[in-house]
């Protein structure tokens, strides 16, 4: 298949690039991307007043399957995907079971290959089961294709068994995804500990449970030289942890989720459990410093954390409602509004961020618009406004912290390997496959 589009403002910051231009498709590939292409090929898209964007890449996505199937599948939690722009997930491995295996891991592989609407990329587990116990082994995973292990949701406690994963990361080159927190510290809390936790009568999360597993966790990995990301930073110290020990040359790298550089402690008030995730929501500084470290490059990436679960487990009392929120189909829209809205960062900023810098992390050939690229695009309309509303997610679950907010930027198009795989009602081409 060919495809034109026509006259975008294309944003490809890995080639320094952001003017207007064409990009001509053809197969799986882009093939030409200058100004005035001949409009004698295939099928055009006219992308003028438009921004032109590589695919996004998502490298903290819980897709639930195999265990989990009435919160999400791999093939609804893709299809939201492609509904938020991100053509690449990386799936956690918080699923039943976990891929700690060979077996697991082929199960997961099968299901992708019969069901995924997008790149759906393999986190392993830690440990077998998840468990902090035993370590999975991680040769046989990464020969399995898996791009990193993690035990996210919850924490090695053990400083011995972490040096150790390191150790084993280390030599098979594989990358550590830390959900960095001591749930001794977290004290079963289930908000921001401080104004929130008292005034809302319910135990807090220190941000000291997040900051002193991510020092922890950084100094292990660097000890080793192993390569270390931690998940979801909430916190302004651990930003300024992770700012001092890339100052030293760490081989560390982080994210933060929309909601925590979105919101603040003060959203949680009203006892939404669509408010409640972990870590929680934190202070006003907390929310500034995270802001400072996109900025700055301190943190690497933004991720959704999309963690989809039922009405049955979220719309009950707010301590016994399980942590977590979704968030595929608003995260390019909540960046947008919050980030390139207050100059935080510009487009390119967002690429990164979004895109190419999960990209390089992973180690995928993601994440740009160079001629010769596997063609994953996605054309947004930068002025469009949008309300976040429960009817219209194409997610199996609701557990949205932005619902009834208004939010500025609409995916319009998302291809995928040259393909068409998702078009907006605003469009004349409304279909997810051409
Ligand atoms: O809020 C969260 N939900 N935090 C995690 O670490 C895990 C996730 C989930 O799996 O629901
Ligand atoms: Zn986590």
């Amino acid at each position: 298949m060919t495809l034109l589009i026509k006259n975008g403002l294309v944003i490809d910051p890995a080639n320094n690039r952001s003017e207007i231009l064409d990009i001509l498709l053809i197969g799986k590939k882009i093939i030409k991307v200058a100004k005035g292409i001949g409009d004698d090929v295939g099928e055009i898209i006219d992308a003028r007043d438009r921004i032109i964007l590589p695919g996004l890449v998502d490298m903290h996505v819980h897709l639930r399957e195999p265990g989990r199937e009435d919160k999400e599948t791999i093939q609804t939690g893709t299809l939201a995907a492609l509904k938020g722009g991100i053509t690449s997930v990386l799936a956690m491995p918080n699923t039943f079971p976990p891929p700690d295996s060979v077996e697991s891991v082929s199960l997961v592989k099968s299901i992708i290959k019969k069901t995924a609407q997008a790149n759906v990329y393999i986190c392993g587990a830690i440990t077998k089961g998840r468990l902090g116990r035993e370590l999975a082994d991680i040769a046989v995973l990464k020969k399995e294709g898996v791009l990193a292990i993690s035990d996210d949701g919850s924490s090695i406690d053990s400083d011995a068994l972490m040096f150790s994963v390191f150790k084993n990361a280390k030599n098979e080159d594989i990358l550590v995804i830390c959900h960095s927190e001591d749930k001794v510290l977290s004290n079963s809390g289930v908000v921001n500990l401080g104004l929130t936790s008292t005034r809302m009568g319910l135990r807090g999360i220190s941000s000291e449970s997040e900051y002193k597993r991510v020092k922890r966790d950084i100094e292990l990995a660097e000890k080793i030289g192993a390569r270390v990301h931690i998940a979801h930073v909430s916190c302004k110290e651990s930003v300024a942890i992770i700012r001092e020990a890339k100052k030293r040359g760490a081989k560390v790298t982080s994210e933060t989720a929309p909601h925590y550089f979105a919101l603040t402690e003060e959203d949680v008030l009203g006892y939404d459990t669509n408010k409640k995730m972990n870590p929680p929501l934190r202070g006003r500084d907390d929310v500034a410093a995270i802001k400072q470290g996109l900025s700055d490059g301190t943190i690497d990436a933004i991720a959704s954390d999309h963690a989809p679960h039922t009405e049955n487990e979220k719309d009950i009392e707010f301590e016994r409602s399980e942590f977590g929120v979704i968030g595929l189909e608003t995260e390019l829209s909540a960046a947008i509004t919050e980030l390139v809205g207050n100059r935080i960062l510009d487009w390119a900023g967002i690429v990164r961020r979004m895109s190419l810098n999960p990209a390089k992390i992973l180690g995928i050939d993601r994440g740009t618009l160079s001629e010769g690229a596997v063609a994953d695009i996605v054309i947004v309309d930068p002025k469009k406004e949008w309300r976040v509303i429960k009817e219209e997610f194409v997610s199996k679950s609701r557990n949205c912290a932005f619902l009834g907010k208004k939010l500025k930027g609409v995916v319009e198009y998302t291809i995928c390997a040259g393909k068409v795989v998702y078009a907006s009602a605003s469009t004349d081409k409304e279909h997810y496959r051409a």
